[in-house]
């Protein structure tokens, strides 16, 4: 009896080379929580007064009060299947880029090496006024944290009404624009310019394969409903199968 991850294993490997854009759900079981979805981080806390540029420059500790327990942990949150089953596709040569929306850096840390971060990471962290780096999670205490020179730390993250990186915006673009399938994972696809991807990819005549909960996009090609924890070691298993 055919498996459900038959033609989506067999699409990919006959279809180089595969991108995938990943959200906050490759994360959840690795219990980071998510945004947008049941329990998520937005249903708690408003992110125009937690996670905006404009009121971390007015309240840097409105950001720091969500932010800096997970930084200060920052080792403690270890990769689930999800993200070492793209490691070990990227490993097959069957997975040529990984362009994630997450800042937990957990694809690096599961192996995956050909990460794009487009909204940043919270790895690296600033001090605003001297520029001196820190790295979680070595941090002074205090919400905010402060530098030795009294200035304000934050995460090399991008707050809403930042841009985006331009090197990293630029590699996404060309990444999403260059590949035959994508493997949406995870995301609302509500933000841009993210949300975005997929559709250049489609323009451009990739396939699109979703792996989520419940459907997010409308146009994808294949859609492998269930956890990413779960889905994507399946599909991987079928793809050593067949390959
Ligand atoms: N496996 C697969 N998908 C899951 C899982 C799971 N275990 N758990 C939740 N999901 C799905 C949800 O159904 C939802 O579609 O993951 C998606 C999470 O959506 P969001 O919480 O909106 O996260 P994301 O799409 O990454 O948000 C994009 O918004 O707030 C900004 O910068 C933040 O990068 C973030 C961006």
């Amino acid at each position: 009896m055919e498996s459900i991850y038959q033609p989506v294993a067999d699409l990919i490997l006959r279809r180089q080379p595969c991108v995938a854009l990943t959200g906050a759900g490759i994360s959840a079981e690795s219990g980071i929580p998510t945004f947008r979805s049941k329990g998520g981080l937005w249903e708690k806390f408003d992110p125009t007064v937690y996670a905006s540029i404009e009121a971390f420059r007015g309240d840097p500790s409105k950001y720091w009060s969500i932010r800096g327990e997970f930084i200060r942990n920052y080792d403690a949150y270890q990769p689930n299947p999800g993200h070492r089953a793209l490691a070990e596709l990227e490993s097959m040569g069957l997975l040529r880029h990984v362009i994630t929306q997450n800042i937990d850096g957990l694809h690096r840390k599961a192996g995956s090496r050909s990460v794009t971060e487009i909204h940043g990471s919270l790895r690296e962290i600033f001090c605003i006024q001297c520029g001196k780096e820190y790295r979680a999670p070595n941090i002074p205490e205090g919400t905010p944290p402060r530098c030795e020179c009294e200035g304000v730390l934050k995460p090399n993250t991008v707050l809403f009404g930042e841009s985006l990186p331009i090197q990293a915006l630029e590699t996404a673009w060309r990444e999403a624009g260059g590949c035959r399938v994508m493997l949406v994972i995870g995301t609302s696809a509500v933000v841009q310019p993210a949300a975005s991807l997929p559709f250049i990819a489609k323009e451009h005549g990739a396939a699109l394969v979703e792996v989520n909960l419940d459907k997010a996009f409308s146009n994808a090609d294949y859609f492998l409903e269930g956890k990413a924890g779960t889905v994507l070691p399946e599909l991987v298993s079928e793809m050593r199968k067949q390959s």
